[in-house]
């Protein structure tokens, strides 16, 4: 095979999801504190993207290395999510490879509402790989402009694509005219402070037919420091009738209200917190209609570990250990005694010994508290 392209772009992605999202910067304190906004529970019960429903408004970010079908339905399956993506996927690639296909492009019935995220930068291309995506039964296509990697951006796709916007129509042009499905694009807001294009490019999005946007409210030189600059996506809003959907440093339900009531937008993306705490999105539904939200116990932590881990083993998805090893990581910050557990599973030789080391941890964990 050749290369395979989102594998070697994937490194290049910030790979600090959840317990690695950086402190809040003291100005971030000040905008989520703010008692009146802190105070508002208002939350768009769903959004409507053309002919598909999603509800709730609440959209699992694509995160590559991390939504695969295994994370996706796992996610989902917790509850309050209302749509996933793929992670994002060479339209070169899947054109020209079976296996980027299979890998890359699978999906379950289960899954539906799922969004297919596209990148690339040829706009014919583009439009072939989209109505594949279309063919597969996919329910919507997404272009990506916020891949900060090198490797994409020199190729122009990814954030390298917001700094041509005429190439960035043609390409909504082309993909529009190539499906039916609803296209949306996600996105930054531009390459750097001196560069932002967010409400520009919002409104070529309008005008070209998309069925919404998604803005990660950083910019491609920003990377992942820094905080995401909410304001941006309320400009967006203001700017379009197209939904708008906000992303960029979503820690809590609390933070979800409140860009919401910052912002106006119509949904909330969460990426880096998913894998901590795959919760988020039940609790922000639970937020929304009681004010109060459960965190998990325990035992619940150990169930979820568990029923991924098995989960990932069951569907002989390719670097399964890897994926096990990487999440422990993420999945036991917080849990006492977390260390041992994540050195125990870095010894591991097998993904069934992982999921052996994670059984008997937390089986003496759990048989301690009940004697
Ligand atoms: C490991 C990782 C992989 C990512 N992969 C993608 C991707 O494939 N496509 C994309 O549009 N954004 C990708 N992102 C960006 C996220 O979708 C999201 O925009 C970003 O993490 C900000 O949201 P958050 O603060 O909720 O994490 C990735 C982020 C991380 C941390």
């Amino acid at each position: 095979m050749g290369t395979d392209y989102n594998t070697t772009v994937r490194k290049h992605w910030d790979n600090s999801c959840g317990a690695g999202l950086p402190a809040r910067e003291s100005n971030d304190l000040d905008r989520v504190a703010d008692k009146n906004v802190r105070a508002t529970r208002e939350f768009p019960t769903s959004l409507q993207i053309g002919n598909v429903r999603i509800s709730p408004a609440t959209v699992l970010a694509p995160m590559a290395g991390v939504t695969d079908t295994v994370f996706r339905r796992f996610i989902k399956n917790l509850g309050g999510c209302g749509l996933i993506m793929t992670e994002f996927t060479s339209a070169d690639g899947v054109l020209r490879d079976q296996r980027v296909r299979g890998r890359y492009l699978h999906f379950y019935e289960d899954e539906h509402p799922i969004s297919a995220q596209l990148f690339g930068s040829n706009p014919s291309v583009l439009a072939d790989a989209a109505r594949m995506v279309e063919d597969l039964g996919f329910d919507l296509v997404d272009l990506n402009l916020g891949c900060p990697a090198k490797k994409v951006v020199k190729c122009n796709g990814g954030s390298g694509l917001l700094r041509d916007l005429p190439l960035i129509r043609q390409i909504f042009e082309s993909v529009r005219a190539a499906v039916k499905i609803p296209f949306t694009v996600k996105f930054r807001a531009g390459w750097n402070d001196d560069e932002i294009v967010c409400v520009d490019l919002a409104r070529l999005a309008e005008d070209c037919g998309l069925g919404a946007v998604a803005l990660h409210a950083r910019t491609r030189e920003q990377g992942y420091s820094g905080n995401a600059r909410w304001e941006w996506i309320g400009l967006v809003k203001q700017a379009v009738k197209i939904p708008v959907i906000g992303n960029g440093d979503i820690r809590s339900p609390e933070d979800a209200c409140a860009m919401v009531a910052q912002t106006g937008c119509d949904a909330v993306m969460i990426g880096r917190m998913a894998p901590s705490n795959p919760w988020i999105f039940r609790q922000i539904e639970q937020y929304v209609t009681t004010g109060s939200f459960v965190d998990p116990a325990e035992a619940d932590r150990y169930q979820m570990i568990r029923t991924y881990f098995r989960m990932l083993l069951e569907e002989e998805m390719p670097g399964a250990e890897g994926k096990m090893k990487q999440f422990a990581s993420w999945f036991t910050h917080g849990v006492p005694g977390g260390a041992a557990l994540r050195k125990a599973i870095y010894e591991a030789k097998s993904g069934a010994e992982i999921l052996g080391r994670v059984e008997e941890f937390f089986e003496a964990k759990l048989s301690a508290q009940t004697t």
